[in-house]
């Protein structure tokens, strides 16, 4: 694929959250809003997630880089002060995390514990909404907002256990906030992507399974990989997209439509 693109994203801020390593869904989205002419913030989990992202971002340019655990207080406020001094403004946020002890994310979701779903719950999902709080107000001439959820929010998709109903509250957040913050000019999209093998995925059980399954099913007769994700997300970003929000896109090849 020619991965030339045109400047549609020039002048714009982009902040990336979810940026482990260089198979992570949120580093193709960060290359690709740079590519389109972005600038970029981008963060690391904790300082042994920092020597591996901290190269990426470099590679990418960007102009803010922090840590950001969205389960420690405080950081999420820092991150957004940084920015509103730095930058002033921002026009787009990749929320591209998700987390679940393995233990509750292996069990079934019958036997998955209640600590585990609410630890799943408060990172995959309610950090969204915090985040979106948080960044509404420096998206003072509109915006996007992104997060990645998986087609197991939507149908059963065998071992994907807890994280369905986790995506599936996701999904209906982004259509709460584009709701609430459609008129301030912001829209939200809730990402789809089929499988890929990114560190997080490989703590399914069977994931192997699940790509095979994807790729048979697929129309296109192919997996998805990171950059799909990514071009497609900086497009949602641009001005060409400027009446879409709330809907559920699917960069799966087609996966979802097939029976
Ligand atoms: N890989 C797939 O097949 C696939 C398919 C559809 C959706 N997704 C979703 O894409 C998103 C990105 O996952 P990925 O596949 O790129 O895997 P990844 O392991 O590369 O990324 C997951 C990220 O979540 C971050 N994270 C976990 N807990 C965190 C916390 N407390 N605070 C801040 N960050 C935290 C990790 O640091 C990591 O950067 C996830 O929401 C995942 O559910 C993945």
């Amino acid at each position: 694929m020619n991965e030339q693109i045109q400047p549609i994203l020039a002048g714009r801020k982009t902040l990336v959250v979810g940026v482990a390593n260089e198979h992570s869904i949120a580093y193709g989205c960060a290359k690709a809003f740079r590519a389109a002419g972005s600038e970029l913030a981008v963060t690391w989990l904790n300082e042994k997630a920092r020597a591996c992202v901290e190269p990426l971002a470099t590679e990418l340019g960007a102009a803010i880089t922090a840590p950001l655990d969205v389960s420690e207080p405080g950081q999420l406020e820092a991150l957004f002060d940084h920015i509103r001094q730095r930058w002033g403004r921002l026009d787009n946020l990749v929320h591209s995390i998700a987390f679940a002890p393995k233990a509750d994310l292996q069990a079934g979701l019958l036997d998955c514990s209640a600590e585990g779903f609410a630890k799943a719950m408060d990172v995959s999902c309610h950090s969204f909404i915090r985040m979106a709080k948080l960044a509404a107000p420096l998206m003072t001439e509109g915006g996007a907002l992104f997060a990645m959820s998986y087609y197991g929010a939507q149908r059963v998709v065998p071992n994907y256990n807890l994280m369905g109903p986790v995506k599936a509250a996701l999904e209906a957040a982004c259509r709460y906030l584009a709701y609430e913050l459609g008129p301030a000019g912001i829209r939200v999209h809730p990402i789809s992507p089929g499988p890929m093998k990114t560190r997080a995925a490989t703590a399914l059980k069977d994931f192997d399974l699940m790509l095979n399954a994807a790729a048979q099913k697929a129309p296109l007769g192919e997996l998805v990989d990171i950059m799909d994700v990514g071009f497609a997300c900086a497009y949602l970003a641009s001005d060409f997209a400027r009446r879409i929000t709330g809907d559920v896109v699917h960069i799966d090849g087609g996966a979802n439509v097939v029976a």
